[in-house]
């Protein structure tokens, strides 16, 4: 090992809390592959997130439901060999932890063994307590998900805003404090609103990362194809896009085509 790599210091979940105790923003993005995950982490990303947002822009599925344990571990695997310095953490899939805790950590311990992550996610509060805590049991770090939980779409039926009503809030609220004290090391709160999630935050001592859920949370993060405007259908009024990929690469894609059939391509430079 080189020295260079040898001073890099890891981003883990001390430092995340530390983060928190100094007031320093925690900011989080999404990759799927080793190439992405390589950029995100030289550009020093402090979380990169193997979601299972992978189902839908990696596989381009409606919903988060159909990926599996093996495609989230292959993704991760991939993610894990760009990675020096962020901390990995890699969404438990639908259909891999709920009800069943035994299961949960068989999924979790396959992940962190297959892939080299150093933390997993899931979805949920009260229901999930028991699958956290067993996780918990195998010293794997568990990142908690409230608010809107993808993975329970066809029980919500929409991507509205969560928790607007009190009753909603007051249950979330619970969740959040009921995952700390299960011992999640962190938690995302999507799309709530601003002040529920600003709420959580400052009676919780474990970071709070929001997406669609206001600046008040510890941390931010969003789905880097959304950040990148490689999806135009998605446009939530939470998301900020930082460019315009789409246009970009068909632009290229555009002038290659061009160029091939122009006899443009290879010039004799390009040759050998
Ligand atoms: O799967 C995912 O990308 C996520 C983020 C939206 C937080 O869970």
């Amino acid at each position: 090992m080189s020295s260079i790599q040898k001073s890099i210091k890891r981003v883990t979940t001390h430092v995340l809390n530390e983060m928190k105790l100094k007031g320093e923003k925690i900011a989080m993005l999404t990759a799927y592959d080793y190439s992405i995950a390589r950029i995100l982490d030289e550009a020093e990303i402090d979380v990169i997130l193997v979601g299972d947002s992978a189902s839908n822009v990696m596989a381009g599925y409606d919903t988060t439901l159909p990926i599996t344990l093996d495609n989230m571990i292959y993704h991760a695997a991939s993610v894990v060999r760009g990675v020096r310095r962020a901390l990995v953490v890699v969404d438990l899939p639908f259909g891999t932890y709920q009800g069943n805790s035994k299961e949960a950590l068989a999924s979790s311990i396959r992940i962190m063994k297959e892939t080299g992550a150093a933390a997993v996610k899931l979805e949920g509060g009260r229901q999930v307590v028991e699958s956290v805590e067993r996780i918990l049991s195998a010293g794997i770090p568990v990142m908690g998900h409230l608010g809107l939980t993808p993975q329970a779409i066809h029980k919500f039926g929409t991507y509205v805003v969560r928790a607007k009503e009190e009753e909603e809030a007051n249950r979330l609220m619970e969740d959040a404090r009921l995952l700390e004290k299960t011992g999640c090391f962190a938690i995302v709160l999507e799309k709530i609103p601003a002040k529920l999630a600003g709420d959580v935050t400052a009676s919780l001592k474990i970071p709070v990362i929001g997406i669609g859920a206001g600046p008040k949370t510890d941390g931010q993060v969003l789905v880097l194809h959304d950040m990148l405007g490689i999806n135009r259908e998605f446009s939530p009024r939470f998301l900020r896009r930082y460019h315009n990929l789409y246009d970009e690469i068909a632009g290229a894609v555009k002038a290659y085509i061009s160029d091939v059939k122009t006899l443009q391509f290879p010039n004799e430079k390009e040759q050998y």
